[in-house]
């Protein structure tokens, strides 16, 4: 893996001189920097999905280019809240059967998708060959303003490939002692596990009954990752708790669509707000992010 990782990192390095990577695709992407964001929690079930999805939404709607990722096939949690059935997923172009455009989904709701693949580790096995090819596939997705990753929760090894890979992860927590603690948890985990990576880590406080609440709960993360991991955590903002959530999930369509006014809604567009004015520091888009996947740990 990391035989092949380096060989691959060498031939991104050179794409403008090397044969392989020489095609207009990915020189053309690489002009353009995505912002690449991975959505993740220790809890599950604390609103990952109904987040990222809200998210990409609300950045389309400003226009933007928006691709949405679903980190996890098994669960295929995306699928269900855009109520939309992808015939392809991204293990058929890391098999090599599919290009990349043959598998994003256009949805009604303004944003492309794709679903994800569970076999991931798979990638570890490819000749160089058949990275390359995934690598040119992928670094098509360059032309996207926006990447957004719905990864599963807890710590299974495609969620820490996807966040040791993304510009900044979001951490999704709810009031609840137990999404607090398996938040922290998480946070743990990613700082340890990924020691040597810069990896920028923000909060979200889902289902709160007031902004007080949120900045409270997020107060208490961040001073306890600071005094025991030593390490600095940003608050995104916080989204209400409320019945249209699950209203919009049960109807299949997303709150941003069918409940634009509503407080999630507002707080949703907010955090979108936040997120655009902060600087994307040493992103390089997609082909750091591809590196960095491919990275062994
Ligand atoms: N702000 C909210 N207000 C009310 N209910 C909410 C809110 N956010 C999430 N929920 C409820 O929690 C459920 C789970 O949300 P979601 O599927 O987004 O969580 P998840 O973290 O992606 O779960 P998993 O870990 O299984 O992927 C939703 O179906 C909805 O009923
Ligand atoms: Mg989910």
């Amino acid at each position: 893996m990391e035989d092949q990782a380096q060989e691959l990192k060498e031939l991104m390095g050179t794409a403008g001189s090397s044969q392989k990577m020489d095609s207009a695709a990915p020189i053309a992407a690489n002009a353009h920097k995505t912002r690449i964001i991975a959505i993740t929690s220790g809890k599950g079930g604390v609103g990952k999905t109904n987040m990222a999805v809200n998210m990409a939404i609300a950045y389309a709607q400003q226009g933007k280019k928006v691709i949405l990722i679903d980190g996890d096939l098994g669960m295929a949690n995306v699928n269900v809240l855009l109520n939309v059935v992808p015939q392809y997923n991204l293990m058929q172009v890391i098999n090599h059967q599919k290009t990349m455009q043959e598998i994003i989904l256009d949805t009604e709701v303004g944003i492309k998708f794709i679903a994800g693949a569970n076999g991931f580790s798979k990638i570890a096995n490819l000749s160089v060959d058949e990275l390359d090819y995934f690598a040119k596939q992928f670094i098509q997705l360059g032309n996207a303003d926006i990447i957004i990753i719905d990864t599963g929760a807890g710590i299974a090894n495609n969620v820490l490939q996807f966040v040791a890979a993304a510009d900044e992860v979001y951490v999704v927590t709810t009031p609840e002692p137990t999404a607090i603690t398996d938040a922290y948890g998480m946070i743990k985990i990613i700082t340890t596990e990924l020691v040597d990576r810069e990896i920028n880590i923000k909060l979200l406080v889902n289902r709160v009954h007031s902004a007080e609440e949120g900045k409270k709960i997020s107060d208490r993360i961040i001073t306890i990752v600071g005094q025991f991991l030593n390490y600095k955590v940003d608050y995104i903002g916080f989204v209400y708790d409320d019945p249209v959530v699950s209203a919009s999930v049960i109807r299949q369509k997303p709150f941003m669509i069918v409940n634009p006014t509503s407080k999630p809604a507002q707080c949703i567009k907010h955090i979108v707000g936040r997120i655009e004015k902060t600087e994307l520091t040493s992103s390089e888009g997609v082909s750091s992010f591809l590196r960095k996947f491919l990275r062994k740990k």
